[in-house]
């Protein structure tokens, strides 16, 4: 069985779509909801869905091998960020080439890097004026958003959209497609 870790820290709506997604699936399962903010909404749904969780602050995370050796430990074979801010510890990185998958809700290279997550995505492009975003799903390395693309889905902006209303349609191309994407790299079809 392919083991996933999901790494999230926010309101989980991803992290909850992909478990379920891989629930009746005997091959590829999620195993763990790695967090470093105790009173995160995906804990709770992480716990309600019977996934382990494990929590951690910055100093385990950065300065210890806390995380690095629960992965190993747990023998996980494919992470996923699904709303998880914190870059990624070379030693992690390292350990797990062309297995670390980001989703970003927005068409990268633009409107990515440092500082550029949630409704600030979305304002920076509707301000922009463009016509269209969409999700990037990418392998991850030690920069922000800079790893290897993998997948791309574009939408239309509307007119009078606000970044709520486009982040409700990311929502759902990123529900659509991440967890086929996680899927294709856990089965080693991708890359
Ligand atoms: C998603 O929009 C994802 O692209 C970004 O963080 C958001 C997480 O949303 N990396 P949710 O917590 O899964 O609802």
């Amino acid at each position: 069985m392919k083991k996933i870790a999901v790494f999230a820290s926010g309101t989980g709506s991803n992290a909850l779509n992909i478990i379920n997604y891989f629930g009746e699936n005997d091959s590829i399962k999620v195993t763990v909801v790695l967090c470093n903010k105790p009173d995160a909404p995906v804990i709770e749904k992480a716990k309600k869905a019977g996934v382990k969780t494990f929590l951690f602050g910055k100093e385990q995370f950065y300065d210890s091998d806390i995380v690095y050796n629960y992965l190993k430990e747990i023998e996980v074979d494919v992470i996923v960020l699904a709303g998880f801010l914190w870059l990624i510890p070379d030693k992690i990185v390292k350990a797990y080439p062309f297995k670390i998958l980001n989703i970003h809700p927005a068409i990268l290279p633009s409107y990515g890097g440092k500082g550029m997550y949630g409704s600030r995505v979305h304002e920076a492009v509707i301000n922009s004026g463009d016509k269209e975003s969409g999700i990037t799903i990418h392998f991850v390395n030690s920069n922000y958003d800079e790893g290897n693309i993998i997948h791309q889905s574009k939408c239309k902006i509307e007119e009078n959209d606000t970044a709520e209303t486009l982040a409700l349609r990311i929502h759902e191309l990123e529900h659509r497609y991440y967890p086929e994407v996680i899927e294709k790299v856990a089965l080693g079809i991708l890359p």
